[in-house]
Order: C-alpha cells, then sequence, then structure tokens
C-alpha cells in the first residue's frame, strides 16, 4: 500500500533553484552594497533563550505574547526560534565585547525568522530578513545614513513605486506624556469596543494606532498626535535626519501615527511600503533602540536598525531582481555507449575551466537528449558519437544562433571559452 505524501507545515515554502538564482543575487547585492557603507557580517543563531525575546521585543506585543515558536529542550530550557535578529545581535554585540572597540559598529544579517501568524499572501510562519544595525551613536547622520543605504539597495534591486516613511516616537521625557494623553483618550472612545481591546489600551496605548480594523481607523484619526509632544531634542533629531534624506535626493513623507509592532523603538522609526504588496504591505520596518542593548544587560549603548523582508522584496522586484549567473552554460550529449567515457572527460575538463557544464545521463535517443539540452538553457550543445570519435573532433551546436559547427577534441576548451 502507497504510504501518504508528506508535506511540508502550514505557512513554509521550499525555494527551487530558478527562484534561489534571485535570492543569491540579492544577498551578493546588499553584500555589496552594505560593505561600502562599512558593514560587517554578523551570523547569529536561529534560536535563543525565550529571554532574550520576551525582555527584548517586549512581553505585551503580538510577537511575544501570541507568535513565539516556543519549546522546551531536553534540558529543560526554553528555547525559541528568533522571531527577528535585532535582539540576537545586540547579545552578541555585548557578550563578543564589541562595544569596546572604538567608534560605531555596523552589522548586518541574513537568513530566516519564525513568527507563528496566521498565513496569508506575503505572510509566512518561516521568512527571511536581511537586517542592518548600527550601534554607538545617536548623530541623526547615523540614522540618515542607514536609511540612504537602505533605499539605495532597494532601488539597485530594481524595486520600484516604494513609499518611505518616517516618524520619531519620543524619547524618555516625552513620550510618557504622549502615552499618558492618548491612553487617556482610547479609554474614553474604545468603551464599547470590549474587554480585549481595554485592556490592550491599558497596556501599550501606542499599540493601537497599528490596528488594521476598520472600526478603528476613525478613532484613530482623532487621537491624539505623538509631534504635539515632541521636546526640543526629538525635533531637531527629526528635522535633523530629514534634512541629510533631502540631500541625498531621498523622497519620504513624515507620518506621525506610525508606530511599529515591536516595543524597544524610541526616536526614529521607518517603513518602506508599496502599494503592489496588498494587506501585508511592508517591505522593510526599522528604528531607533537606544534603551535596548542595556535592557538586556549591556553598558547604556544607542543603536538603530532595519530589517527588510527577503520574499516580500522579490515579490516587489519581480523579473527585475538580479539573478546570479547560476544556468547551464554547457550541455554534453553522448551519442551511444562509447562514447560515455569520453563524455566523463570532457565534462571534467570544461568544469575544471570553471564552465557550468551538464551532461545527459542514461543515453536515450538524439531527440530525447537534445530536448534535455534545450530545456537546461545552456548556450552550447556538445554532441559526441562514433563519427565524432573517429575523426577527433566534437559537434558544436551555437543554440542561440541554430548553426553547427565541428571544433577538435584538443581545441573544444578554449573554443567554448572564447566564445561564451
Ligand atoms: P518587522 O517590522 O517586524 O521588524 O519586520 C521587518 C520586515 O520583515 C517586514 O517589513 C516584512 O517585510 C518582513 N516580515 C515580517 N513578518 C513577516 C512574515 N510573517 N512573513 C513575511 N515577511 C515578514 C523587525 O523585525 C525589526 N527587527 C526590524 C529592525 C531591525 N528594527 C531595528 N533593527
Amino acid at each position: 500500500m502507497a504510504r501518504p505524501r508528506l508535506t511540508a507545515v502550514r505557512g513554509v515554502r521550499d525555494v527551487l533553484p530558478e527562484e534561489s538564482r534571485h535570492w543569491h543575487g540579492a544577498e551578493r547585492l546588499a553584500r555589496e552594497i552594505f560593505a561600502r557603507y562599512g558593514y560587517g557580517e554578523i551570523r547569529v543563531p536561529v534560536f535563543e533563550r525565550t529571554e532574550l525575546f520576551a525582555r527584548g521585543i517586549g512581553e505585551e506585543t503580538d510577537i511575544v505574547s501570541k507568535e513565539m515558536y516556543t519549546f522546551e529542550d531536553k534540558g529543560g530550557d526554553s528555547i525559541t526560534l528568533r522571531p527577528e535578529a535585532t535582539a540576537s545581535i545586540c547579545r552578541a554585540y555585548v557578550q563578543n565585547g564589541l562595544h569596546n572597540r572604538p567608534g560605531v559598529s555596523k552589522l548586518f544579517c541574513i537568513g530566516p525568522m519564525f513568527r507563528y501568524e496566521r498565513p496569508q499572501a506575503g505572510r509566512l510562519r518561516q521568512f527571511h530578513q536581511i537586517d542592518a544595525e548600527v550601534f554607538g551613536s545617536v548623530d541623526p547622520a547615523v540614522d540618515a545614513e542607514l536609511i540612504v543605504m537602505l533605499m539605495e539597495f532597494l532601488d539597485a534591486m530594481g524595486v520600484e513605486g516604494l513609499a518611505l516613511q518616517i516618524n520619531n516616537l519620543g524619547d524618555a521625557e516625552c513620550r510618557p506624556a504622549y502615552a499618558a494623553a492618548l491612553k487617556e483618550f482610547l479609554r474614553e472612545e474604545t468603551r464599547h469596543l470590549g474587554a480585549e481591546i481595554a485592556e490592550r489600551v491599558e497596556r501599550n496605548p501606542l499599540r493601537f494606532l497599528d490596528s488594521k480594523d476598520p472600526d478603528h481607523q476613525e478613532i484613530i484619526a482623532r487621537a491624539p498626535r505623538i509631534d504635539a509632544f515632541w521636546n526640543d531634542d526629538c525635533r531637531n533629531h527629526l528635522e535633523g535626519v530629514c534634512r541629510l534624506l533631502e540631500s541625498a535626493g531621498v523622497a519620504y513623507e513624515i507620518n506621525p501615527r506610525l508606530v511599529r509592532g515591536l516595543d524597544y523603538y524610541c526616536l526614529t522609526v521607518f517603513e518602506v511600503t508599496s502599494e503592489s504588496l496588498g494587506a501585508q504591505n511592508a517591505v522593510c520596518g526599522g528604528g531607533r533602540y537606544d534603551g535596548l542593548v542595556e535592557d538586556l544587560g549591556g553598558p547604556p549603548t544607542p543603536g538603530i536598525g532595519f530589517a527588510i523582508g527577503v520574499e516580500r522584496l522579490l515579490q516587489l522586484a519581480g523579473e527585475k531582481a538580479p539573478a546570479q549567473d547560476e544556468e547551464t552554460q554547457v550541455y554534453i550529449v553522448a551519442l551511444g555507449d562509447a562514447a560515455q567515457a569520453p563524455v566523463f572527460e570532457l565534462a571534467a575538463e570544461l568544469r575544471a575551466q570553471g564552465v557550468r557544464t551538464e551532461r545527459s545521463f542514461g543515453g536515450g535517443s538524439m531527440k530525447s537528449q537534445m530536448r534535455r539540452a534545450d530545456r537546461s538553457g545552456a548556450a552550447f550543445v556538445l554532441l559526441l558519437g562514433d563519427d565524432e570519435a573517429a575523426k577527433g573532433v566534437v559537434s558544436v551546436r551555437h543554440m542561440n544562433e541554430s548553426r553547427q559547427t565541428e571544433v577538435r577534441r584538443e581545441e573544444i576548451s578554449s573554443y567554448i571559452k572564447d566564445n561564451l
């Protein structure tokens, strides 16, 4: 009896070679551009102690309260698959003594993240982020440089029609006053919305501003805005960032209602969205977290960063996404048993020369082998059979020009390299 077929769990996906060429292209471009700005790659574990995320991201956030993949390991420790990279990078920054190095530290990280969200278009349970973080400076120029780098990368990816929204969430001085005013307003206005909303308003009134519920929009539109509470420091910081963005030719919009789903932010926050993504319209989000390193037990250290969702990025870039060259360049067809050993050798020779070479296995008719050759996308198909062996040549088909020529066996490598 046939065994039932096994499938992947809900909310994850496989990336096949024709698509992963674009992943490699995007990652290579990120590495190239980020290196130009002085970033080094950090690779942090995909799982950490649960406490790191609970403390870092905030117990009351959706991510921590509902969406974490948390389990007890065999030693009885509570472990969580990382839902984001920032908390882990802060931990690693302190644990590895990077705070003792002079100047700012610029780090980036690329990899999978895990959130138990309801899967839908653009929302996965395992997704990937390209994440960048800068530690050690409160200078608005750091914020501006980070955002300029982000927009340069998105532009180089061929993504169009993006909107950059920016806000300032206040600092330790002005935010509490704003949160108190907002809470008072929402207590009154959301009274009819039930106990769950009332509880959320009490715990974290700012999060209500992030609600996508159509019934809440009218209340949000009337709610007090953070810009009325900014002190001089916050106002100057935002102005400083905006002035530098303008000088770099980066278009932005200030949105005083922009809040983020993680609790560690202060001062600058931003999001990059695209209408064509639908309901899950953010391709990137980020901001400052000047208290996070200290909250995680490190020395007081300001920080700012962003994370781009790779699946959403590639969906937006579509065919314009740069692709790494990984396609087969040469395909060898073996005609008859006698050709098998020479084909094996010829393939090895071409590969040693750096040519991406594939060959047919298991024989088959010329026609079926040619069909496979055609599907491989190779620019050259080499045919090796008895005739060719007797004459000491290889037949070369130029697939893009529909012509065929004979090349001496000992000259084939240089011929291919000259013609690729
Ligand atoms: P975030 O806004 O939670 O921020 O996520 C950043 C990006 O990851 C989103 O804009 C989106 O493109 C992608 N993303 C998030 N959740 C999903 C999902 N379930 N499926 C597909 N894509 C998703 C952070 O993670 C912060 N750590 C960003 C940051 C870095 N802030 C400072 N430094």
